[in-house]
């Protein structure tokens, strides 16, 4: 598969920043936008990374762009997402945060490094490269809900991780966010938003077997979905939700929107 988009990357790349230097110790992304409508993409890095992909923190993606950034072997950890039907020219909120329909950030079309985090729903595409136990950790969630679709793909083999079915479609009432949005249970507040959250599973919620999936709202029809996806806070015991790949491979990634 990306022997493919290799030969489409060969046309259509455009380079974000010119002569950053990771002359080694980094991976290539691709990031390609097949959805026929225009979206802002936006990454976050998160706190405890000292290290950031040399890509800006939002951009306008066209539909069928395509796009290369390099990101350190050492990116523990961010985040990837996209961002819909945005208008940086007319906001209320002054800072950014309903500049676009689904997906919005502190900060406008640049989310800032603090605390640019997309607001839910979102579809999130997440990574922690090269962890101590020698591999990368990457996934598709949901668990700040669902804005478009998306897909991870590596070039060494590894699985994908993906939500390639429009759950905007079938949206339950109480968690419909917007023309395109779809809240999780948590970001619906559907377990009350305190500091002990059953549904966030905060708290004293806030190991796997105090927030088993069977207590999550609306968990199965997530899953059914998207069953490649990550649904709700510890979703990794479904065994579907968290991939990874040896870090020693060095992969690169190709997240594709509306795959
Ligand atoms: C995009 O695709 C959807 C679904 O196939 C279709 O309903 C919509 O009209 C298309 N929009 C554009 C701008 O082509
Ligand atoms: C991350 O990797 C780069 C490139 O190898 C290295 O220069 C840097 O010191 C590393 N940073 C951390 C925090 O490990
Ligand atoms: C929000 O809009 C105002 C103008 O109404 C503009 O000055 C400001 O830069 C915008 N902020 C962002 C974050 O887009
Ligand atoms: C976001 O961070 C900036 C500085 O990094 C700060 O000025 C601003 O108040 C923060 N906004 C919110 C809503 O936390």
């Amino acid at each position: 598969m990306m022997g493919t988009i290799r030969s489409a990357v060969s046309f259509a790349v455009i380079l974000l920043l010119a002569g950053a230097t990771y002359a080694q110790n980094y991976r290539t992304f691709y990031l390609q936008n097949k959805c026929n409508y225009t979206i802002w993409p936006a990454i976050f890095t998160s706190e405890v990374s000292k290290v950031k992909p040399n890509a800006p923190t939002g951009w306008e993606a066209t539909a069928g762009s395509l796009w290369k950034f390099q990101v350190p072997n050492n990116w523990t950890s961010g985040r990837i997402w996209g961002r819909r039907d945005c208008d940086f020219n007319s906001n209320s909120s002054g800072d950014g945060t309903d500049s676009c329909s689904t997906g919005s950030c502190i900060g406008g079309l640049e989310c800032t490094a603090t605390n640019g985090t997309g607001i839910p729903p979102a579809t999130l595409a997440e990574w922690t490269l090269n962890t101590e136990d020698g591999l990368d950790y990457y996934d598709v969630s949901l668990v700040d809900g669902y804005n478009m679709p998306m897909s991870i793909l590596t070039n060494k083999g590894c699985d994908s991780s993906d939500c390639t079915n429009d759950l905007g479609l079938t949206c339950p009432d109480d968690l419909k966010k917007g023309d395109d949005g779809c809240l999780s249970a948590c970001a619906a507040g559907m377990g009350g938003g305190g500091d002990d959250d059953p549904v966030c599973c905060t708290g004293k919620y806030g190991t796997p077997g105090m927030c088993p999936s069977s207590g999550i709202p609306y968990y199965d029809h997530f899953k059914n979905g998207c069953p490649n996806s990550y649904i709700y806070a510890y979703d990794e015991d479904s065994g579907t939700a968290l991939r990874k790949c040896s870090a020693s491979l060095s992969s690169d990634y190709l997240l594709t929107f509306c795959p």
